[in-house]
């Protein structure tokens, strides 16, 4: 599927704080161009510059807003340490990061592009009894955007992993009756590990007896149980296999979805 199908025309967008570039990968498969992107890493930068063959530029602090080309999406996966519940939460108050969210504003407000896109943790939406994102949102909205917020994570698009993230969605156009032709996308059924399997793998060797026995093993593999006898499982799965912390929300009692 490219952005045509979905009723729209090809378009330029950028990618602020573009970290391993994955805006870049999925607005590009829609048939979309990037025409500037700032990450202030320098093997980041370096990666990303490698993968997408465009230059990379660094500290968003640093960019003077005439020089960012014309765009028509502006992406930002701004820093989330500030709203994360992994720490003390200072929302927009954080004096490193929390201020990052004015550069952003600062392109919209010289770019004035017609759809944004932001992502950040969850709790962004409620970090500070839901302050952060209330003066966000107004900030969105004194420019002109219509916005709407969604939770989602790949698991539900089909991807073996559970990392939830929000979504904020500015549009020029309204977002009423969303979703409607905006929408985040069809949620797939939850996937099963077999659907991950291949059943002949040129790599495969049977998994030895006592290994699929013993006691240390047996928690970790307990989804694959009933198929451990009957399928060959490539080195490279098994290993998988023994990391139920990233698959375990993908793999419980789910073997009959596809
Ligand atoms: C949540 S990650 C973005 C992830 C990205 N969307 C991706 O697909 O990988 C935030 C990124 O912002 C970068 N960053 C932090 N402060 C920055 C700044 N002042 N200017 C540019 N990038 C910055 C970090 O290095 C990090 O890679």
């Amino acid at each position: 599927m490219t952005s045509k199908d979905y009723g729209f025309e090809d378009m330029r967008f950028i990618d602020l704080f573009a970290g391993l570039g994955g805006f870049h990968l999925a607005l590009r498969d829609l048939g979309h161009t990037c025409v500037f992107a700032c990450e202030i890493d320098e093997t980041l930068r370096k990666l990303y510059e490698s993968n997408f063959e465009m230059t990379c530029a660094g500290d968003i602090r640093s960019i003077d807003v005439r020089d960012i080309p014309r765009h028509e999406i502006l992406c930002a996966g701004f820093p989330c340490q500030p709203f994360s519940k992994a720490g003390p939460q200072p929302g927009l108050e954080d004096p490193k990061l929390g201020e990052l969210y004015l550069y952003i504003l600062g392109v919209i407000q010289h770019s004035r592009p017609k759809y944004l896109i932001l992502e950040n943790v969850p709790n962004l939406e409620h970090q500070g009894n839901g302050k952060s994102w209330q003066k966000l949102r107004a900030l969105l909205e004194e420019e002109g955007y219509n916005v709407a917020i969604e939770t989602i994570s790949p698991d539900q698009y089909g991807i073996p992993q559970i990392r939830k993230r929000i979504y904020i969605v500015g549009s020029f156009e309204t977002l009423d009756g969303f979703p409607g032709r905006l929408r985040w996308g069809r949620k797939h059924k939850l996937v099963s590990l077999r659907s991950f399997l291949k059943v002949s793998p040129i790599d495969a060797r049977p998994i030895p007896k006592p290994s699929t026995c013993s006691p240390k093993m047996r928690g970790s593999l307990t989804p694959f149980g009933r198929w451990s006898s009957t399928l060959l499982i490539p080195t490279n799965e098994l290993r998988l296999a023994r990391c139920p912390s990233t698959l375990s929300g993908n793999i419980e009692d789910r073997s009959d979805a596809s």
